[in-house]
């Protein structure tokens, strides 16, 4: 199994900041999304709620049937997954990472309970956690490359595989979209390369989820 290094260990009460280089420009576009609509689905640049609930209802396949289980959810926003977790699972600790500081204010702000809920600044995850699940923080690269961008999203992999214990979840754009609606800062993913990396790297149980009416497919790894 692939390892990587760059990820920084610090204790459970402390807050840390690691944002690569390359996520520069993506901080301020989500600064400016949630500054400009505020906590809603809107303000984390999705469509609707009902897009961004069936995409929680894929990823969090992963943890069908289980309770009081700890949870990351890299790419946070303003905390909805929290909410969705609270209503439709029983004893979850959330560790909510974003890499926007107007996301993690607006996330303070609506989950005050730190016994349940910890907000961290981060594009890495910095402890072991039973799952994670990532939603919507492959998609946009803004000037990268796609190249740079593949190797981010591997990396970023990488890291939330090694201290995922039980699994994770993430999803992105599919290159199977209407030529005419891709957007040229979107990053467009080949579902089939990534179900090939993480049979490869991560666990023989994988899941790819690209049936359910998105331009974008979901991964489920099982450990
Ligand atoms: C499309 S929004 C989705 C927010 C949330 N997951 C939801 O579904 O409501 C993507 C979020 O991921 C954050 N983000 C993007 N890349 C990230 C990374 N590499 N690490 C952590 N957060 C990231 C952005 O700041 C933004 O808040």
């Amino acid at each position: 199994m692939r390892k990587t290094n760059d990820s920084v260990d610090v204790g459970q009460d402390k807050i840390a900041s690691v944002i690569k280089k390359e996520l520069n420009e993506i901080v301020t576009y989500y600064d400016e999304k949630i500054a400009l609509h505020g906590e809603s689905p809107l303000g984390v640049d999705w469509n609707g709620s009902e897009s961004q609930l069936l995409r929680f209802e894929q990823l969090s396949k992963l943890m069908s049937g289980q309770t009081a289980f700890s949870i990351a959810d890299l790419g946070c926003g303003y905390g909805a997954l929290n909410t969705y977790l609270k209503e439709n699972f029983k004893g979850v600790k959330y560790y909510g990472y974003d890499i926007s500081s107007n996301m993690l204010n607006s996330a303070r702000k609506l989950h005050g309970d730190p016994a349940t809920a910890k907000f961290i600044e981060s594009s890495a995850l910095l402890e072991n956690v039973d799952f994670t699940v990532a939603s919507g923080i492959f998609n946009v690269r803004q000037t990268n490359s796609s190249a740079k961008w593949r190797e981010h999203i591997i990396t970023t992999l990488d890291n939330i595989n090694q201290y995922s214990k039980k699994g994770f979840a993430f999803n992105c754009l599919t290159t199977f979209s209407d030529a005419p609606k891709m957007k040229a800062h979107l990053y467009y993913a080949n579902p089939c390369f990534f179900f090939e990396y993480c049979k490869n790297n991560y666990s023989r149980n994988v899941a790819l989820l690209h049936d359910y009416e998105l331009y974008e497919f979901t991964i489920i790894v099982r450990k």
